[in-house]
């Protein structure tokens, strides 16, 4: 696993496959292990061209460097010299999941030749409500003083749909309390203030995807739904049965969305 440093910052990435690169952004407050699931069935599916996956942790998670504090902004711009690191200069097809999402409209906006084409998945284009950004505020705070758990243990209820096992889910609980506690604050405060994205949907000038879980209680499918209305020639796809965390509740189902849609672009 290469490490491409930006100033102080190292961003641990993981790459498989060889040819068109699918830069894949990981929701909160979780790692490029979100992934795991649909690296296969996204490989297998790839065209002609090929495919190269691009599994980053974000700053804060995983294997990466925790800074005091994050924006929306810096994630960003960590995806693009981590790109440069790889030698991905060029457009990439760009996959955010939930706040994964929220960075990818940052990349369309602070980055627009390296995104070639969007797929929104689980994720929202409005910003937080007042009041939603200060829960996001007070968590922050606790997270600090009690640990990751203040987040990870509420969250696990609302991130798979009811029906999905029990061992799953405690799976997922175990892998969000791993996740550093500054990290995990420095994201919930970076959400807090990020910027409505409706206008950059709205303007858009790539192919984008959106793909929501039937069942998904965080960003249901309504928000997803207003998004492909928003985006000129925006497609929605409805994933049945799966919750917020469409890549590991249907994996297969995830990657021929994303195939299907990819494919004819030739990427
Ligand atoms: C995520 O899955 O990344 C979070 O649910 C995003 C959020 O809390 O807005």
């Amino acid at each position: 696993m290469p490490n491409l440093d930006r100033g102080d910052v190292r961003i641990a990435v993981d790459t498989i496959g060889q040819g068109a690169p699918l830069l894949l952004i990981h929701g909160f407050p979780l790692s490029r292990e979100l992934w795991t699931p649909v690296m296969q069935p996204l490989l297998e599916t790839a065209g002609p061209a090929g495919r190269r996956l691009i599994m980053p942790d974000l700053r804060g998670f995983g294997a990466s460097t925790v800074t005091e504090t994050a924006s929306m902004a810096d994630y960003a711009d960590d995806l693009v010299s981590m790109l440069d690191g790889l030698g991905i200069t060029g457009p990439a097809a760009v996959c955010g999941l939930s706040m994964g999402g929220y960075i990818a409209f940052e990349l369309v906006r602070r980055h627009p030749a390296r995104v070639g084409a969007l797929i929104i998945a689980d994720s929202r284009a409005g910003p937080d409500t007042p009041e939603a950004a200060k829960n996001r505020r007070d968590q922050a705070a606790k997270v600090l003083s009690t640990g990751t758990s203040a987040v990870s243990d509420g969250m696990v209820q609302k991130l798979f749909a009811e029906a999905a096992d029990q061992e799953l889910k405690d799976q997922w609980r175990e892998r969000m309390r791993r996740s550093p506690e500054k990290g995990v604050a420095a994201a919930l405060l970076a959400m807090a203030e990020r910027p409505d994205s409706m206008p950059t949907l709205a303007t858009l000038r790539v192919p984008a995807l959106f793909i929501v879980g039937s069942e998904d209680r965080i960003t249901p499918v309504e928000v997803a739904a207003e998004m492909a209305e928003t985006a000129p020639g925006g497609r929605l796809v409805e994933i049945e049965g799966a919750g917020h965390m469409t890549p590991v509740e249907r994996p297969a189902e995830f990657a021929a969305s994303v195939s299907g849609f990819l494919r004819p672009l030739g990427w």
